[in-house]
């Protein structure tokens, strides 16, 4: 599947009769099974008054990390930069917390609800460097209309 019938895929899981995490584990399982690096998908979720984000619906390994202050790891740096993060080595990057030495490569990119960072969208991948702007520009997109569920 291309970026475009990706985005349309969305777009028909967002305007769907499910509730909203059934909608966001769709769009989770469509990217995994679509994208062949993609190999661990999912949303985390901010709560602005505790400073931390608390993991939402995904597809892959089943991780620890459930709940991640601001400012840790990549997760945690994108909440408070409110920009997309690309790592395409993770054994590079000193704030950096680890779900399985199997995963190469991340990518994040923050959701905006009305200008407000809400959350993110996190991607695995079992591969190194396998990320390029198009994956941004395909996730900001996703975001996008993911936004629209809240
Ligand atoms: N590696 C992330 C933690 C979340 S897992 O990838 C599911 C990070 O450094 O923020």
């Amino acid at each position: 599947m291309n970026s475009a019938a990706i985005l349309q895929s969305v777009k028909d899981i967002v305007n769907s009769d499910s509730t909203r995490d059934e909608k966001l584990l769709n769009i989770c399982k469509l990217l995994n099974e679509s994208i062949d690096y993609y190999n661990w998908v999912g949303f985390y979720f901010a709560n602005h008054e505790a400073k931390t984000l608390h993991l939402g619906p995904y597809v892959g390994a089943e991780t620890d990390h459930t709940v991640i202050p601001f400012g840790k790891g990549i997760c945690g740096q994108v909440a408070v930069s409110n920009e997309n993060f690309v790592v395409p080595d993770v054994s590079a990057q000193d704030n950096y917390i680890a779900c399985s030495f199997t995963v190469k490569s991340e990518i994040v990119v923050p959701l905006f609800v009305n200008g407000v960072n809400i959350g993110q969208i996190d991607i695995d991948s079992h591969v190194i460097n396998p990320f390029t702007e198009a994956d941004e520009i395909l996730l900001q997109s996703i975001n996008q209309e993911v936004a629209k569920l809240f």
